[in-house]
């Protein structure tokens, strides 16, 4: 069996993206286009990977880590130059290289399939993945000779007349012959813009009579490079697409794909419904039969079956079985909702963890707590965490009632089965089954407020 080995160009200074941020590091439904280009290679090859780097490349392999190997490209001389720096890390591993950029993010495992498959099988020095019916700029064209055999890629500035004309394009995948490439790359010599061009090999090739083979893609859209930030968006767009139609054909509900956003990366259950104007992104994991939005953005969040998330933001939570949550709330990182709980309109909880079957209904804010199961927090309560230097926690037992504009000025402990009256500032512990009332809040005789009369607001 042939042996592969792939190199992803990652080195260039993406001057057209006009970004402080390396070109291949933005990012396409949420994951950098170079970890899409990697992703789609190691689907189908699982022998050495070679990332050409820039020096400045920290960023870059902190993103794809120790699972690929690195080589430092020093100045961004042409993607030829770009090749022959892997030379001294792969030089005798490989019989056949796969060539890749890492700025085609669309690029699928079944295109470098078969890309490899008809490389072996027609012995060619090269082949390239060509495509036709966009538009051609900024794309190396593909030069054909009489019998249809490819002889050259004319890039963009050094194409002359007809050559412009032409709307086959080189799609920036290559397989190459190994013991061919690395001396043909010496052999390349720079083109008007003083770059080595890699697609130059095409003509070397052809001149020495030897095998050119083309593969070509039926999806123009695959080999999209992005280049700048139009097609960056171009990307996304298609993208987001393929995720939404796999997730569709995955048994998701989504009512209107046009206003849903979903990482790559996000894991959704069976028949969970997205209504309109909804994002799932990051590390995100949706249960089944849950229903996200309208107007749900949830990030790097788990949640679990049977939730409920309406016009609410949830980041960094994770929410068990029959949660509800909104409209109008805010989960952040470190929120932890038990089974059943309910967390209603103008709620925020942040590094607290709820208990089951607790209600939060109302405008309320619960930070650093720890809250007990079937616990009612009235409207209008807050956990006053924050001294202005640090941080308190506030914690609250099992079945605990807390009147509504409840403030509880952490650290403080509520009792299991305790009640605050509403209004009541709590500054000091309140013993279980007790209640507290007024400001500061003071023991009381026991007993809930509402049976003493009181009005109940908050359900
Ligand atoms: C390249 C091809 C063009 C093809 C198009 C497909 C060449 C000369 N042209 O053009 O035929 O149609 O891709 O998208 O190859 N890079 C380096 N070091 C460098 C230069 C580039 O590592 O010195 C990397 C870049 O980071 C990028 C990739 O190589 O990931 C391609 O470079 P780019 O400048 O985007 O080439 P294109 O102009 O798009
Ligand atoms: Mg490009």
């Amino acid at each position: 069996m042939a042996t592969w080995a792939a190199v992803v160009l990652a080195a260039g200074k993406g001057v057209r993206m006009n970004s402080a941020l390396p070109k291949v590091l933005h990012r396409v439904c949420g994951r950098e286009m170079v970890r899409h280009v990697v992703e789609a290679v190691r689907a189908v090859h699982q022998g050495p990977v070679v990332i050409v780097v820039s020096p400045d490349s920290q960023a870059v392999r902190q993103c794809l880590g120790d699972s690929v190997e690195y080589v430092e490209q020093p100045e961004p001389r042409g993607t030829g130059d770009a090749v022959a720096r892997a030379e001294r890390l792969l030089v005798d591993r490989a019989q056949h290289l796969l060539v890749l950029y890492g700025d085609t993010p669309l690029l699928t495992s079944s295109t470098l399939s078969r890309l490899m498959e008809w490389h072996e099988a027609t012995g060619a020095v090269l082949t390239l993945v060509t495509f036709d019916g966009v538009a051609p700029k900024g794309l190396g064209r593909i030069v054909r000779d009489a019998e249809g055999q490819v002889v050259a890629v004319v890039e963009e500035a050094e194409a002359r007349g007809k050559q412009k004309a032409i709307t086959e394009v080189n799609g920036g995948v290559y397989g190459f012959q190994a013991e061919w490439l690395w001396p043909a790359l010496g052999g390349l010599a720079p083109s008007s813009t003083g770059e080595l061009y890699l697609t130059a090999l095409v003509a070397s090739a052809s001149r020495e009579g030897l095998p050119v083979e083309s593969v070509s893609c039926q999806e123009p859209g695959e080999l999209l490079g992005v280049n700048n930030r139009v097609q960056l968006a171009q990307a996304e767009q298609a993208m987001r697409q393929r995720v939404l139609e796999r997730w569709m054909l995955a048994g998701v509900t989504i009512t209107d794909p046009a206003s849903t956003y979903v990482d790559e990366g996000v894991v959704l259950g069976r028949d969970t419904v997205i209504f309109p104007n909804t994002t799932v992104a990051g590390a995100t994991r949706v249960g089944e039969r849950c229903h996200l939005g309208p107007g749900a953005m949830v990030f790097d969040s788990t949640i679990g079956d049977d939730c409920k998330v309406v016009a609410s933001m949830v980041e960094g939570a994770v929410l068990e079985e029959a949660v509800h949550v909104g409209p109008f709330a805010h989960l952040r990182p470190g929120a932890y909702l038990e089974r059943e709980v309910h967390v209603g309109n103008y709620a925020e909880v942040k590094n607290s963890r709820i208990g089951r079957g607790t209600k939060m209904g109302h405008f309320s804010y619960v930070g650093d707590a720890e809250v007990g199961r079937d616990v009612n927090i009235g409207a209008g309560t807050i956990t006053c965490n924050y001294d202005g230097v640090r941080h308190h926690r506030t914690v609250i037992g099992d079945g605990a009632f807390i009147g509504s504009d409840t403030m509880l000025v952490a650290p403080v402990r509520v009792g299991a089965g305790a009640s605050t009256g509403a209004g009541a500032v709590v500054t000091r512990d309140v013993p279980p089954d007790s209640l507290a009332v007024g400001m500061p809040a003071r023991p009381r005789a026991k007993g809930r407020p509402r049976e003493r009369g009181q009005p109940r607001v908050g359900k």
